[in-house]
């Protein structure tokens, strides 16, 4: 996790959950926010990991506490979404992060996925942000004001050959924020989803990695401090005017 020094205090008073945050692109999100103010709840489905980057971010002074629990189970959600509450007194910003990295997902030819399959990536990919905004929407409503944000993935924006269960509930999951958006604009809530290109692995052989970067305008792959910077801008007042987009993080890739 990167230290970023330049701290503010322009989320103090906000407390966020981000999800799948024990590591990689949501550990940079969580570090984000709490480098900015806000009380961050770290939850990932390996308690572990959640500890340790709540940990890690108190020792750099922000507040942070672990929120272990898987998010596809509605009943450890409306667990996780109870105790943050009843801690920290609200919940404002949501990022559901948790997934898993285009990068470790098998190939497999349509013809030959399993139903199971499928059944697994949308209960991760679609319902789990579904229990997750039902529960904390009333919260936002109630404050007039909150943040949604879910990262989704460019595959879902512009379909993925041998992943269609991973594309097709990756762009449910930034669908629902597009729906919510709507319903939510006029209660001060506003919902996003980030659609990101290949994040760059922590271990991964540097030759394969330089050939796939060649793929992108800038001619790299994603950071997940280039994720974290585009949820900071979505939950500032200067993102209040942003909603129901799917925002491109992917160094300008494009399929045409
Ligand atoms: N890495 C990429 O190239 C890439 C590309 C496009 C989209 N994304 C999306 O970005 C997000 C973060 O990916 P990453 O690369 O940081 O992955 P990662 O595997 O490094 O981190 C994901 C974290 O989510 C946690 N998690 C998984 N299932 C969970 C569950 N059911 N409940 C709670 N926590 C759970 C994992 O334990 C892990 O710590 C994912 O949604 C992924 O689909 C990643």
């Amino acid at each position: 996790m990167t230290d970023h020094n330049t701290r503010t205090d322009m989320l103090a008073g906000r407390v966020a959950l981000v999800t799948g945050a024990g590591r990689g692109v949501g550990a940079a999100i969580a570090a984000r926010l709490a480098g900015n103010g806000a009380h961050v709840a770290v939850n990932d489905v390996h308690a572990d990991r959640a500890e340790d980057v709540a940990q890690e971010l108190t020792a750099r002074g922000g507040h942070a506490i672990a929120a272990a629990g898987d998010v596809t189970d509605p009943e450890a959600v409306a667990r996780i979404v109870r105790e943050i509450h009843t801690s920290s007194g609200s919940i404002s910003i949501l990022v559901n992060n948790a997934g898993i990295p285009v990068t470790g997902i098998p190939l497999t030819p349509f013809s030959e996925s399993d139903p199971a399959e499928w059944e697994s990536m949308f209960r991760l990919n679609t319902f789990a942000v579904m229990h997750l905004c039902r529960e904390v929407i009333p919260i936002m409503t109630g404050l007039g004001w909150g943040r949604i944000i879910t990262i989704s993935s460019d595959s879902g924006r512009t379909g993925e050959a041998q992943m269609a269960a991973y594309a097709a509930s990756k762009a449910a999951g930034a669908s629902l924020m597009r729906s919510l958006a709507k319903e939510l604009g006029p209660s001060g809530v506003t919902c996003n989803s980030l659609s990101l290109g290949t994040i760059a692995p922590d271990s991964a052989d540097s030759e394969a990695l330089a050939s796939h970067a060649r793929r992108y305008p800038v001619r790299r792959l994603g950071m997940p401090d280039d994720v974290a910077a585009a949820v900071l801008w979505l939950v500032s007042d200067g993102g209040g005017w942003t909603t129901g987009q799917t925002i491109p993080i992917n160094g300008g890739y494009s399929t045409s």
